[in-house]
């Protein structure tokens, strides 16, 4: 990314300003910071101090959605993510929570199951990843110690063992909020287990989670269901990437397929949907946007009753633009974010932006992590 400062437009900005009511929580402004990977987990999944201190110095996003957690030791797939399935861990997340709320802010976990985007290495007892179908994604994964080893063809998953993976889910959404979130956002998107299951490239079952599209939403749908029901939709959102391939994803019809799933998921009353766009959904492994036609919140945004953010390559008058013209209730930022801990202080200044550093992304300690100044640190104001 380049080195942009926002000029203030008049009145523009300022829609980034308003306040908004997403489910149980109202946010001071429209500029979140979505879920961005950063791999600085304890080997074990336990979120470190140093942690609290970078969530913490991010409190005045109108929202922080937290890195991918994942939800069981088998929904592991980066070297030192976090987890939410232990003591430890919802300890650890607890002085995260605490940390974002001391300062004033509200922050939601996304939680994740890998799927095929994992690695036997990940597995103690050294069992193949799970899918919805034994087909491996192409390319390679970061194993445990952070080396590059080729993916390998996942074990189908067998009906028989959906029911323990929905209430994997749901337990790990009941521990977020015992861990003190105000929200959980369930990863939907970027090909992950979930977006196996709904793309059609990728599930190729034959019973009752295979198929249509309506079958193929079922274990999606029912994760919502069942975490609504333990910790009430308004505190339950989903993130999804229609028409992205991350992960080697592909669906042969993305435009009616995710329509079906978004009105699916609007009769539920969620406390937000999140688009990513097709444009940036390679952002994290690479910076070029790539070059897709497609515009989802444009294409899905009238298909869902409730709000919506969207995400991918934004700018902070293009995001300003997006809200003023209906297109998304608010916007995320992602790479900005992580280079810009006061953010939103910036956009309503017009402040210079510091540069993100993807070398300093996955992985490390303090360095290209809490170690981004703020304005009043970097003399700027
Ligand atoms: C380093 C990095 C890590 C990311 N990790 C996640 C993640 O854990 N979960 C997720 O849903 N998206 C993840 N993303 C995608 C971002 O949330 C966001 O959609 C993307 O960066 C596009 O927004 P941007 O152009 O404002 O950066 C990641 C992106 C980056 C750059």
């Amino acid at each position: 990314m380049t080195h942009i400062a926002n000029a203030p437009i008049d009145g523009l900005i300022d829609t980034l300003f308003a306040p908004l009511t997403l489910g149980a929580m109202v946010l001071p402004n429209r500029i979140i910071m979505p879920a961005l990977t950063r791999m600085r987990a304890s080997a074990e999944g336990v979120p470190q101090a140093i942690s609290a201190a970078y969530y913490g110095q991010r409190a005045s996003a109108g929202l922080i959605v937290t890195e991918a957690t994942a939800i069981s030791v088998q929904g592991r797939g980066y070297p030192q993510m976090p987890g939410i399935y232990s003591a430890e861990q919802i300890a650890g997340w607890r002085n995260v929570t605490a940390a974002v709320h001391a300062r004033g802010g509200r922050i939601a976990l996304q939680i994740v199951h890998h799927g095929r985007w994992s690695h036997s290495r990940y597995n103690p007892d050294g069992s193949l990843p799970v899918a919805p179908s034994a087909i491996a994604a192409p390319g390679m994964i970061y194993a445990p110690d952070f080396t590059q080893v080729a993916f390998e063809t996942p074990r189908a998953l067998d009906r028989a063992e959906l029911p323990e993976l929905v209430e994997t889910f749901r337990r790990a959404a009941r521990n977020a909020i015992a861990a003190g979130f105000d929200a959980v956002e369930i990863h939907g998107a970027n090909g992950f287990l979930l977006d196996q299951f709904l793309q059609d490239g990728s599930n190729q079952r034959t019973d009752a989670y295979g198929g249509s599209i309506e079958n193929r939403a079922r274990l999606l749908l029912e994760v919502v269901d069942g975490i609504a029901s333990d910790i009430g939709p308004g505190r339950t959102a989903v993130r999804l990437s229609p028409h992205g391939n991350l992960g080697g994803l592909i669906d042969s019809a993305p435009r009616p397929h995710f329509a079906c799933v978004i009105e699916a998921l609007s009769r539920r009353k969620l406390a937000w949907l999140h688009l990513i766009e097709p444009r940036a959904s390679s952002a994290g492994i690479a910076d070029d946007a790539s070059i897709d036609s497609a515009n989802n919140a444009g294409l899905f945004r009238h298909l869902f009753d409730g709000p919506v953010i969207t995400a991918g390559g934004y700018q902070a008058e293009s995001g300003a633009a997006a809200v003023s013209s209906g297109l998304a209730d608010a916007v995320a930022f992602g790479r900005m974010f992580i280079a810009n801990p006061d953010l939103p202080d910036r956009i309503r200044t017009g402040a210079p932006l510091n540069t993100f550093d993807r070398a300093t992304a996955y992985g490390g300690g303090a360095q290209g992590y809490t170690d981004y100044p703020a304005l009043a640190a970097s003399g700027a104001l």
